[in-house]
């Protein structure tokens, strides 16, 4: 969807982690030999934004030029253009305060997640807001949706994970949740099938977990398809001035949620002229909390779980490991969803 903005030459990848070669005269807390993650966005960490835990949208890195939040490895133009990540080396900007350090000892599995699954997934079950003794809905078991519903699962919430790709729903089932396969069932009856769960009244909270990819959604799909055979800076200007997403799963979350719930947004979408069903959404009451993760603001939440128990499963997390020259092959995997490709870490 981004592919408009994206150029020949740059360099995607924005879940690194790695050992710090070298650093620049001005770094004072970083020493050749360290062992850090990299959050996947760049933030300064002491202005306005960054001090309220707000690091996407961190004043020091805004991409202005493009009217855009903190600047992304490896994100397109619209992020700042910064080369990422899928590389044997990394320029990291603002190195003082970026790098994650991690201890010696166990495998990059368990650290290499503080990069942006994990963060984000908490992000998601914080916003939902979840009651003591309240249920969540996640829709979609990506990497996202399936660490999102691990979380929630492990605070002791009831759980139920929707998906159509079993081997998906089979993972989170093994921590906690319930599932639900949306090719078993018409997305159309979702709200009722949710609600029969749920005392007829909907779940406390509801995470989007897909964002604008989300299957069944014909118009969203048309205009997308629209936009990925014209030229690119046609393109850009119909996805900048009148783009509209793919909003099934959002609008599954405002259908299902209870009356007075939380649909927490962390599926991205990118549309600028959107319909969405205000009289449903004002009817019954709702808050939304929604995007980037803050990664900076979550790690030292997330550290503590990140123990030899491994309470949230990350040692085998990833499905695939790879080396970075078969990339191409990878990323061909992973968007057909083949061979149960669940996360896929790449071995420079
Ligand atoms: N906010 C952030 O900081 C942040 C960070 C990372 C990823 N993301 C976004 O989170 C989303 C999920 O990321 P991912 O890596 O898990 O992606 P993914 O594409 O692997 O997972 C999406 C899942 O949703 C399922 N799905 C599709 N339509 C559905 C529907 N209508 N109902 C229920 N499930 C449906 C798909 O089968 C798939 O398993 C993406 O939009 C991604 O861009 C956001
Ligand atoms: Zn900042």
């Amino acid at each position: 969807m981004l592919g408009p903005f994206l150029a020949e030459g740059d360099i995607l990848g924005h879940e690194p982690m790695g050992v710090v070669e070298e650093v620049g005269a001005g770094v004072t807390s970083l020493t050749p030999g360290d062992r850090v993650v990299m959050p996947f966005q760049i933030s300064c960490g002491s202005c306005y934004m960054c001090e309220r835990g707000l690091q996407t949208q961190c004043e020091t890195t805004q991409v202005r030029g493009e009217g855009m939040g903190a600047a992304l490895y490896g994100y397109t133009r619209l992020y700042g253009s910064v080369p990422g990540a899928q590389a044997e080396y990394l320029r990291v900007p603002h190195a003082d305060y970026n790098p994650i350090k991690v201890p010696e000892g166990p495998p990059d599995d368990r650290f290499v997640y503080l990069s942006d699954v994990l963060p984000t997934a908490w992000q998601a079950v914080e916003y939902a807001a979840i009651p003591d003794g309240g249920t969540v809905v996640v829709l979609g078991a990506g990497p996202i949706g399936d660490m999102a519903s691990r979380i929630a699962a492990h605070r002791g919430h009831r759980v139920v994970t929707v998906d159509l790709v079993p081997e998906r729903l089979d993972r989170v089932r093994r921590f906690g949740a319930e599932t639900i396969d949306l090719r078993e069932q018409d997305a159309d009856d979702l709200g009722d099938i949710v609600r029969n769960l749920t005392d007829g009244r909907g779940p406390d909270s509801v995470i989007d977990a897909v964002g604008m990819e989300a299957h069944g959604s014909p118009g969203g799909k048309m205009a997308q398809t629209m936009a990925a055979v014209m030229p690119d800076a046609l393109a850009e200007k119909v996805m900048k001035k009148g783009g509209v997403d793919r909003l099934a799963a959002l609008h599954s979350a405002v259908d299902i949620v209870r009356r007075g719930g939380t649909v927490s947004v962390i599926g991205v979408y990118g549309g600028t002229a959107d319909p969405m069903p205000m009289l449903t959404m004002f009817d019954k009451q709702l808050t939304f909390r929604m995007g980037q993760a803050n990664v900076r603001r979550w790690v030292d939440d997330i550290m503590p779980l990140l123990t030899d128990e491994d309470p949230l499963g990350v040692d085998g997390f990833a499905s695939h490991r790879v080396p970075l020259e078969e990339a191409p092959q990878a990323y061909e995997t992973f968007q057909k969803k083949r061979e149960d490709a669940a996360k896929i870490v790449f071995i420079p």
